[in-house]
């Protein structure tokens, strides 16, 4: 079975579009969510306007703020800061990558906790490490979606996860871990990376790696959820950490590059945004 992230997607955007509308009466005003991209690099810019489509389609105000590639740190934390302060910005996201001059965890710091909607600051990654309220990254939310959605049974179940970046690998291991499941994290310098994917109930792949995943690496049945997003080398054409043609005869469940994580990812980090909005609103 083929999970569809697009049709999840847009189940979860329309779960949250019908609230705004209510509480726009309630309060006032819509929730608003302020992008940052830092430069013109032509994939960044493409994920901005799909986060602000996706905004727009909820009906949340949204800003999207173009800085020159050679804005300063300190410039660019200003302006965090000056939005940090705007009363009538809920969520504040930096776009990364960020240019090579600009310390992203510097950056990521200076946003407010409360407003970081990718749940990226310190705060929230502690909150997820304590199990106590805090805004969870957004891919890692859609991947637990997806799960369920897809009436996959985590607890008690081997999860694997390939790649142990903050975006992706770690946090979705550890919401894994806390579902009960038992969690192996493998990447790039682990040997015999197939003899740990064969085991696993639950694959999880971030490692931005076209196609490494082969169909003899997956267990029958399993879970297979594809985080990975390139082109393939040989066709040109996009895909994902696992060849989807060897793979999906095998896997129980598979989501497809594109329109699986993706879309959840931008749907969570709508759920997000009108989180931080109630909370705040709710104070
Ligand atoms: N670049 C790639 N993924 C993400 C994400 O989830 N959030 C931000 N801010 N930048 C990204």
């Amino acid at each position: 079975m083929i999970i569809s992230g697009k049709e999840l997607a847009k189940e979860v955007k329309e779960n949250i579009a019908r609230k705004v509308a209510s509480y726009k009466i309630e309060y006032g005003r819509e929730p608003n969510l302020c992008v940052i991209l830092v430069g013109d690099d032509p994939a960044s810019a493409g994920y901005v306007r799909s986060k602000g489509k996706a905004a727009e389609a909820v009906g949340f105000s949204h800003t999207e703020i173009n800085l020159p590639a050679d804005i300063t740190e300190h410039q660019l934390i200003d302006r965090i800061k000056e939005l940090n302060d705007d009363d009538s910005v809920d969520g504040i996201l930096v776009q990364l990558p960020l240019p090579k001059h600009i310390r992203k965890h510097r950056i990521i710091e200076a946003i407010d906790p409360n407003k970081d909607v990718d749940g990226f600051h310190a705060k929230n990654v502690d909150a997820l490490w304590h199990r106590i309220p805090g805004i969870r990254a957004c891919t890692p939310k859609g991947i637990i979606k997806l799960l369920d959605k897809a009436g996959v049974e985590i607890a008690g179940k081997h999860a694997v996860v390939i790649g142990r970046s903050n975006i992706v690998g770690f946090p979705v291991a550890k919401l894994l871990l806390d579902r009960n499941a038992t969690v192996t994290i493998a990447h790039s310098h682990t040997e015999d990376l197939g003899q740990i994917t064969r085991q696993a109930d639950i694959l999880v792949v971030a490692i931005g790696q076209p196609k490494l995943i082969k169909g003899d690496m997956v267990k029958e049945g399993a879970a297979v959820i594809d985080v990975g997003i390139s082109r393939d080398p040989e066709t040109g054409k996009i895909c994902g950490d696992v060849d989807f043609d060897e793979v999906e005869p095998k896997a129980g469940v598979i989501t497809p590059v594109p329109g699986g994580v993706g879309p959840m990812t931008i749907a969570c980090l709508m759920e997000n945004t009108l989180d931080c909005y109630t909370r705040k609103m709710q104070w």
